[in-house]
């Protein structure tokens, strides 16, 4: 019997690529769409849609029941710089679809749980540099908040019911498939449209911002690879750090002008800066290493190349 898999918030930057790398494994019609608004042509061609809302639980059951899930990844969440405008709204959809897919689970109604954290679960008290696994936690953004406390209530569910739920602590995503959704990080996707555009960007974030990065086939091969590990092996079950590339604005801007020489750069903090003051430089992601063998392929010249070079593509 083939594994069913649903994926929730389908349609946004990581699920768009999940969904697509899932189907390729899995058989496309074993891999459900779900997200409250419909997503790019070859996501809603390649295989099955449905509408649903993360918040309710009877639909996510119904859906899971008609198709028979086994997995769910659950990728709908309200994102850090959004979450700031709307805390309650953030807080609440980024819990009530956790709490929904972590009972499914522990009554017996699927098998396995893939939910994602984030590195905004640490906070200014989180040594900054090669951040560990085990560390000082004490997020002061809305989105934070929630994903710590989500991975808390993970680690609970695996030890009172036995869920089977895997996560990783995403650090910033790049992508050229679809655009970010809202967060942080997102100045690193959107230089390299400008790039290309009009060969200058004004980034949001300071030129001495580090921040852990990755590009998005390393992510989708982590999550992945996670999912795939035997059970035993696993022993964190609130979320494993992920480390990748960490890079500030000027220094991937200096990555971007080794392509595009005329390629120049100018700086506009606004509110995203002291979110990205917060969180940590870089991350170590040695539990990972030895739990699940994992290992980045993307440094930043390779990523550089990647992003410009899938963007060209899509033209
Ligand atoms: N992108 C990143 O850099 C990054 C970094 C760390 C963690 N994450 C986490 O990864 C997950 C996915 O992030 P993303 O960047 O793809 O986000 P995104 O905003 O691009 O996509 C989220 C998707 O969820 C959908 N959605 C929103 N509310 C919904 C609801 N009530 N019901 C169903 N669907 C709903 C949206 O329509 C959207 O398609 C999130 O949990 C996010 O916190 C992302």
């Amino acid at each position: 019997m083939a594994t069913k898999i649903l994926i929730i918030g389908a349609c946004g930057q990581i699920g768009t690529e999940l969904t697509l790398a899932l189907r390729a494994k899995h058989g496309n019609e074993n891999v459900i769409a779900g997200d409250i608004r419909e997503g790019g042509e070859e996501l809603m061609k390649s295989g099955p849609f449905e509408q649903v809302d993360a918040t309710n639980y009877k639909a996510i059951e119904d859906i899971v029941m008609h198709y028979e899930v086994d997995h769910i990844y659950l990728m709908a969440a309200m994102l850090s710089a959004t979450a700031e405008k709307f805390p309650m709204r953030g807080w609440n959809l980024n819990m009530d679809s956790l709490f929904n897919v972590l009972n499914l689970a522990k009554d017996k109604k699927i098998s396995k749980i893939f939910w994602p954290s984030s590195i905004a679960v640490f906070g200014p008290t989180t040594p900054k540099n090669d951040t560990p696994q085990t560390t000082v936690m004490e997020p002061t953004t809305v989105y934070g908040i929630s994903k710590q406390t989500g991975e808390r209530w993970c680690e609970y569910y695996h030890q009172k019911y036995g869920v089977d739920v895997r996560s990783i602590r995403y650090p910033g995503l790049i992508s050229y498939k679809t655009l970010p959704g809202g967060g942080t990080t997102d100045y690193a996707v959107e230089i390299f449209h400008e790039a290309l555009e009009k060969q200058e960007y004004t980034s949001f974030l300071s030129e001495t911002t580090a921040l852990p990065m990755m590009f998005m086939d390393d992510a989708i091969r982590a999550t992945i690879s996670l999912m795939e590990a035997p059970n035993e092996n696993l022993t964190v079950r609130s979320s494993y750090n992920l480390g990748g590339i960490s890079f500030t604005p000027k220094q991937l801007a200096e990555s971007i002008k080794t392509e595009i020489p005329s390629f120049s750069i100018n700086y506009e903090p606004d509110f995203r800066q002291p979110i990205a003051d917060s969180w940590p430089s870089s991350i170590n992601d040695e539990q990972a290493q030895k739990d699940w063998d994992w290992k980045h392929e993307y440094d930043l010249p390779k990523m550089t190349k990647a992003m410009l070079n899938g963007l060209e593509s899509l033209k």
